[in-house]
């Protein structure tokens, strides 16, 4: 997709950094804009600040771990627009502890969050989108801890795996297909967000997380100051987005240092290695 004047952008997590970042980016491309978040308010007061007339934006408070959400988010979106041209599965949380103090609840919020709302983007949205005639495009948002297995983060870097797979096998079939709907991966690293205060969302049904050992929250304070530090901002990671959907390129990874790490991680496998431990 070259031109975005007119066309449809439905973003989740569209209330805060880089899903808010992204719609910004559509705003100012002229595009008709279908944000979602869970924080309903935040969302209110974030659009009010991208100077889209009203006929132009749609607004929905909604939970993307809910297929219910979604379905009725993509029936709106079509019933308003008429199309939907760049669907952005973004919405996401983070949750730092090892491995064995992660409960089921802790496992079931973020492979919601994280994982099964892609699915259910793509359940919901892409049947339509592959059969309108001016076809449209797909951007997942991963982590290059769906690339990478960081020590901490197993929930988080499973629920990243599973949408780097879910999108490179979309991407395979898409081709296969000579499809009109495209699909891209963005796989950012640290990116200076509310990412780190994810616990605010977490939704009743999944309780309070359990205590964290020391370990623990040393990971946790270690993760959010990196969060923090990131040095590409939000902002940034929209404009590689677009230029992704212009070229039609897959592979979406802003921060080019860390492909010393997927290198590692690569020749690990390939030269039969026991992983090499990350920071
Ligand atoms: N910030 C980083 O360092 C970083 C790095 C790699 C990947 N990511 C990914 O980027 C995406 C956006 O995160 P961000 O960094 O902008 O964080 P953020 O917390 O600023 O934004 C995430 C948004 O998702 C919303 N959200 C959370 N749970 C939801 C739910 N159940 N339903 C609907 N909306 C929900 C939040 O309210 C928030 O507005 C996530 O998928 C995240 O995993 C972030």
């Amino acid at each position: 997709m070259r031109d975005f004047r007119d066309k449809t952008a439905v973003i989740t997590g569209a209330a805060s950094g880089i899903g808010l970042a992204l719609a910004r980016r559509a705003a100012a491309e002229g595009m008709h804009l279908v944000l979602a978040d869970i924080e309903g308010e935040k969302l209110k007061t974030a659009a009010a600040t991208l100077n889209v007339a009203a006929q132009s934006i749609s607004l929905h408070t909604v939970d993307v771990s809910r297929d219910e959400d979604i379905a009725a988010l993509a029936d709106e979106a079509f019933r308003r627009f008429g199309a939907v041209h760049l669907l952005c599965n973004n919405a996401g949380v983070g949750l730092t502890r090892v491995t064995w103090e992660h409960s089921l609840a802790d496992w079931q919020w973020v492979l919601g969050v994280n994982l099964w709302s892609v699915i259910h983007g793509i359940n919901h949205f892409l049947p339509r989108m592959l059969e309108q005639a001016e076809g449209g495009h797909v951007v997942n948002t991963a982590s290059v801890a769906g690339l990478l297995s960081t020590p901490g983060m197993a929930a988080y870097n499973v629920s990243k795996h599973g949408v780097v797979t879910l999108s490179e096998t979309l991407y395979g079939e898409l081709a296969h297909l000579k499809a009109k709907v495209g699909v891209s991966v963005l796989c950012p690293a640290w990116v200076p967000t509310g990412i780190h205060e994810s616990g605010r969302n977490r939704q009743e049904r999944f309780g309070v997380p359990g205590a964290a050992s020391e370990l623990s929250r040393a990971y946790e304070e270690r993760m959010g100051q990196a969060v923090k530090s990131g040095r590409l901002n939000a902002d940034d990671m929209a404009s590689a987005v677009f230029e992704a959907v212009v070229e039609q390129r897959f592979y979406v990874i802003p921060h080019r240092k860390i492909n010393q790490a997927i290198q590692l991680r690569m020749d690990d496998i390939l030269q039969l290695r026991n992983p090499t431990p990350l920071g």
